[in-house]
């Protein structure tokens, strides 16, 4: 199958490339920019995509590839940072620019011959650079320029060498899967054969093969993404996987015993529950830290997983459903993308633990996750769930976690998921949830004085949880789900609608 490799050189978008390759039917890698010559010609990749980066090319330790990459003869685009660096590299010069460009700007086109081949004359792009090309090196044309950036896009026909400024990965390009698309097909000559059967197949085949006849224990969270974990689990290795279930304490209104139920009768995956919100809940006493917060959740979660193992006895591996956006929001383990939040599932296992991790859906995104479920067999109810995080709602209670706190927000949440659900927006939304914030505010009701508790809603539209927008609910939903909230949890009286998009704010508060 064709491949194309992506050096990553630290983008938060350098997954959405991957993803938009993806979509467009073509087996995508992404690996650190300082990868070897030598290893990624054993890779034997078709193209090469430079992804952008936060760094400046001309800086000192920037991270820069090897100039061997030209010698490979292969396509090559370079995005963002990406074309700053084939600039840098080949004699042209790359400065600071006049003016920071961040957002929506024109492109206008000069030549649309490969490349731009079937693009408008001036279509939309999204622009997030701080540095521009001022001279590009010999072999180039310019092809493209917008009013800030008269060097926009350049291509080397002859080597096959191209370069964007802008992000043709992000949507709001809104030709970019055009322009990557003739990259691909019209400039690589790649062939469109990737699809999720085929992964699907594969990964099955490689965890029996990995495993063989040893034990794997399997951390279930709730969600869609560690359910099909179990189940391709389950698929590949029969009954030596043992799925553990924790309650910590966190999850919403009598989701342990729905889910236990669900997870037993259902799908007949074989789960050992864990009760140990107690645990958890006197571990986070007094803590009011998110990056604390998370660290003692996953340490607690760790030290239970332990436990189970040693009754079950001779567990080899430990297999979790991390996705593609985990880890690349978490840290990224394959280039220098800067931490935004530690994740609880991601970053590997303790040293003093000897199992191997196995992490199926690593490379996948959401809906591919949700994708594979529906091949699985899991129901649309179950598919269409809501994300939600490893670290439940102490992520959501902002300043000390108690268990009063935990069962105010488990009976807004309710209230909010009946409203969402009644009104039929449930599968359009990618997350609904409240958050209670640590502050008081004063209200009257029946002519008294009230000082209690604020809620903030955050309801947000994403396609895979790495950029999103806020949802503009109708009034009179929000009418609704306000009166029902401050009418039925007395400890609130007042609600706050969060209207901040993802980037530049994070979905979850903390
Ligand atoms: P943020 O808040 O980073 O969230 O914009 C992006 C998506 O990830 C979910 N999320 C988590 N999921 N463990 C998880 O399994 C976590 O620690 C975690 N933190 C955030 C979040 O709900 C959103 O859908």
């Amino acid at each position: 199958m064709d491949k194309i490799i992506i050096l990553d050189f630290g983008s938060q978008y350098t997954q959405l490339i991957a993803r938009r390759i993806r979509e467009l039917k073509v087996y995508s890698e992404i690996v650190p920019y300082n990868i070897t010559i030598s290893e990624l010609k054993k890779s034997n990749p078709k193209a090469l995509i430079l992804s952008g980066g936060p760094r400046s090319v001309y800086e000192e330790n920037a991270p820069l590839c090897s100039k061997e990459i030209f010698n490979l003869n292969i396509p090559i685009l370079g995005i963002c940072y990406g074309l700053q660096l084939i600039a840098h590299l080949l004699g042209g010069k790359v400065k600071p620019a006049e003016k920071r460009e961040y957002g929506f700007a024109k492109l206008n086109i000069i030549d649309n011959k490969e490349l731009l081949s079937g693009i408008r004359n001036e279509t939309q792009i999204w622009m997030s650079h701080g540095d521009v090309v001022v001279s590009y090196p010999r072999g180039f044309i310019v092809s493209a320029s917008t009013l800030n950036t008269p060097i926009a896009v350049i291509e080397n026909r002859e080597r096959k060498i191209y370069g964007v400024q802008f992000h043709p990965e992000v949507k709001h390009t809104i030709e970019g899967k055009k322009i990557l698309s003739n990259f691909l097909f019209k400039i690589s000559n790649l062939k469109a054969e990737w699809n999720l059967t085929s992964f699907l197949e594969n990964i099955i085949e490689k965890i029996k093969n990995e495993v063989n006849n040893g034990k794997v224990i399997c951390g279930l969270s709730g969600g869609v993404d560690s359910t099909v974990t179990a189940l391709i689990l389950r698929k590949a290795i029969g009954d030596n996987v043992y799925s553990i279930f924790i309650d910590n304490g966190l999850l919403r209104e009598n989701e342990f015993q729905y889910l236990m139920r669900k997870f037993r009768e259902k799908l007949h995956l074989k789960v050992i529950g864990v009760n140990a919100s107690h645990i958890f809940l006197k571990n986070l006493k007094g803590v009011k830290s998110p990056e604390r917060k998370r660290k003692i959740i996953g340490n607690l979660f760790i030290k239970i997983f332990k436990e189970e193992a040693k009754k079950i006895g001779n567990v080899e591996f430990f297999a979790q459903g991390t996705t593609y956006p985990d880890v690349i929001e978490s840290r990224s383990v394959k280039g220098p993308s800067s931490v935004i939040k530690s994740h609880h599932n991601v970053g590997g296992l303790p040293p003093d633990l000897d199992w191997k991790l196995i992490e199926p859906l690593k490379e996948l995104f959401k809906d591919e996750v949700r994708e594979i479920g529906r091949k699985l067999g899991l129901d649309e109810e179950f598919i269409n769930r809501h994300p939600f995080p490893g670290p439940g709602l102490a992520v959501r209670i902002i300043g000390e976690v108690t268990r009063k706190r935990v069962k105010i927000l488990q009976r807004v949440d309710k209230i909010l998921t009946e409203e969402i659900k009644k009104a039929g927006i449930y599968n359009k939304l990618w997350q609904a949830f409240p958050i209670l914030l640590p502050i008081k505010s004063v209200g009257v009701m029946g002519d008294e004085r009230t000082y209690k508790y604020v809620i903030a809603l955050r309801v947000v539209e994403s396609i895979d949880g790495m950029t999103a927008s806020w949802y503009p609910m109708p009034h009179n939903l929000m009418q609704e789900i306000s009166s029902r909230i401050v009418n039925e949890v007395k400890e609130v009286n007042r609600v706050v609608y969060d209207i901040t998009n993802k980037p530049p704010a994070t979905i979850e508060w903390e």
